[in-house]
């Protein structure tokens, strides 16, 4: 017989971003520096291994704070100048029908040094007006604790999350955040892309590889500290809030094998258990076996405190969210063609497009990742990030014809939707960059994936007019018809 997929009445439809790549505004109102603060954009013939310039060095620091470094740009200060146009932009989320929009909060804005005891009350002021704008056309925040960045001062002082002290740092930011928004915001997650620190230990947890003598074991042990964290992150929010749902966040990397060859099959699972492993943490509550092997094997020894385990067991969190915006593919073979993608690259599908910037892009994996993800926990997920980063081409009547970013989109909603299908449970959908921002990976602005085009350049350059490219219409027609009229 025929069976028709349908998205639930309840679906959150919306967009995701970062304070760091749209807010700008990086020294007002009391905020401290921030470790996207030092990244600065760097010209693509100069950025390193799959094109991303995210890691930072000490003596990068000390010339950037000395002054030394004024010939450099760093658009994660200045974003999109969210700080400042926050009820324009809005009011354009609410005239695409956003059911939710994602936001994270500016750690060092609250704690300007990490570790003091009294937070910046002009910081949490801001975020108030933010909610409260949001709440004005029924737009639920679901907001990120920690999205690729923390306060410097937390680096220079204490070696960022290698030193077990950031803990305790980070649970009473959180719960100062908690306290303050318990009736403005019930959709929390905790890390984003939490598995980040592995590749780029600068960006996802503050660790300056110079000083340190094993890369692997820092980070390894950088993100335990996380994952104690992100629990007495969940204890606090179910107290402080107990309506509240809190959840992890992945960059999913689905990896397919090669061939049939059981050789590559068992390196793509190989592959895959390391990118589960932080969801087996966050949602099973527990070191899964299989990584004894490949700590010992890489020379990585965790630190745990005698309490962390029963605290890991205990706190798990309430539902999965990951990003989701390519595949991968595992080869044995040497001489298998390479290509790039969101943190780490891989062997060539002769199956998928790529975008501009090299990123396989595949929907039906979005369905298959769905369904892994839900066989193997059986939590409710959420999809926070999903997208296209193109070129867009502004018209003189001031239209952009985006239909690539429309296509893109659309196969992916199709798949989630069969997904849904399949019998898994999902709460929602948020686009990555609903608006134009700054790139995590490489910094540019012209890498865009907005339904708003955002008028600035690489450089900084521009009035920052905001602008309705022809997927805004289209997306207000998605969410307007539940996903029905694609
Ligand atoms: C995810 C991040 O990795 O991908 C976002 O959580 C990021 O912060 C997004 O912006 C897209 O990556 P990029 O490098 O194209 O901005």
């Amino acid at each position: 017989g025929h069976f028709e997929a349908k998205f639930p009445e309840n679906f959150l439809w919306g967009g995701a971003t970062a304070a760091n790549q749209l807010e700008g505004a990086f020294d007002a109102d009391g905020k401290g520096l921030s470790t996207a603060d030092m990244v600065a954009y760097v010209p693509k013939e100069k950025r390193g291994k799959n094109g991303h310039s995210l890691d930072v060095t000490s003596a990068e620091i000390e010339e950037i704070l000395s002054g030394a470094a004024s010939d450099k740009i760093f658009p994660k200060r200045f974003g999109i100048d969210f700080y400042h146009r926050y009820k324009e932009d809005i009011a354009l989320f609410a005239e695409m029908g956003f059911k939710v929009f994602r936001l994270s909060i500016s750690w060092p804005r609250i704690f300007p040094n990490g570790d003091e005891t009294e937070p910046n009350e002009a910081g949490l002021a801001f975020y108030d007006k933010v909610f409260d704008e949001l709440a004005k056309y029924n737009i639920e925040p679901l907001v990120t604790l920690s999205h690729y960045e923390m306060p410097l001062g937390l680096v220079q002082k204490y070696g960022g999350w290698t030193n077990r002290k950031v803990i305790d740092f980070f649970v009473h930011y959180a719960e100062t955040v908690f306290k303050r928004y318990k009736n403005k915001v019930k959709y929390w997650l905790t890390f984003n892309e939490i598995n980040m620190i592995t590749f780029s230990p600068y960006t996802g947890g503050g660790i300056l590889t110079d000083r340190v003598e094993n890369v692997k074991q820092a980070a390894f042990q950088g993100v335990h500290h996380q994952f104690v964290a992100s629990a007495l992150a969940v204890k606090a929010c179910h107290e402080i809030i107990p309506d509240a749902k809190i959840g992890c966040m992945l960059a999913r990397l689905e990896v397919y094998p090669e061939t049939c060859n059981p050789d590559d099959v068992l390196k793509a699972l190989k592959e895959d258990q390391l990118n589960l492993f932080f969801t087996d943490v966050q949602v099973r509550g527990a070191y899964p076996s299989y990584m004894k092997r490949y700590f010992a094997e890489n020379n990585i020894h965790i630190e745990k405190l005698p309490g962390d385990d029963a605290i890991l067991k205990q706190y798990t969190v309430d539902f999965l969210s990951f990003s989701y915006y390519m595949t991968l593919v595992a080869s044995t073979k040497d001489d298998a063609e390479e290509v790039s993608g969101n943190l780490i690259g891989g062997v060539k599908n002769p199956y998928l497009e790529s975008s501009d910037w090299g990123w396989q892009i595949d929907p039906v994996g979005l369905r298959i990742t769905l369904n892994k993800l839900y066989d193997r926990y059986q939590v409710p997920l959420f999809i926070v990030e999903n997208g296209l980063g193109a070129y867009d081409k502004v018209e003189e009547d001031g239209s952009i014809h985006d239909d690539y970013r429309i296509d893109y989109l659309r196969k992916h909603i199709e798949q989630m939707k069969e997904a849904i299908g399949d019998g898994v449970e999902l709460m929602g959908y948020t686009t990555w960059g609903p608006i134009d921002l700054v790139s995590a990976s490489t910094s540019e602005m012209s890498k865009r994936y907005g339904f708003i085009y955002v008028d600035q350049d690489d450089f900084g350059n521009g009035t920052l007019k905001r602008l309705r490219k022809d997927s805004f219409y289209w997306y207000k027609k998605v969410i307007e018809t539940n996903g029905e009229e694609l």
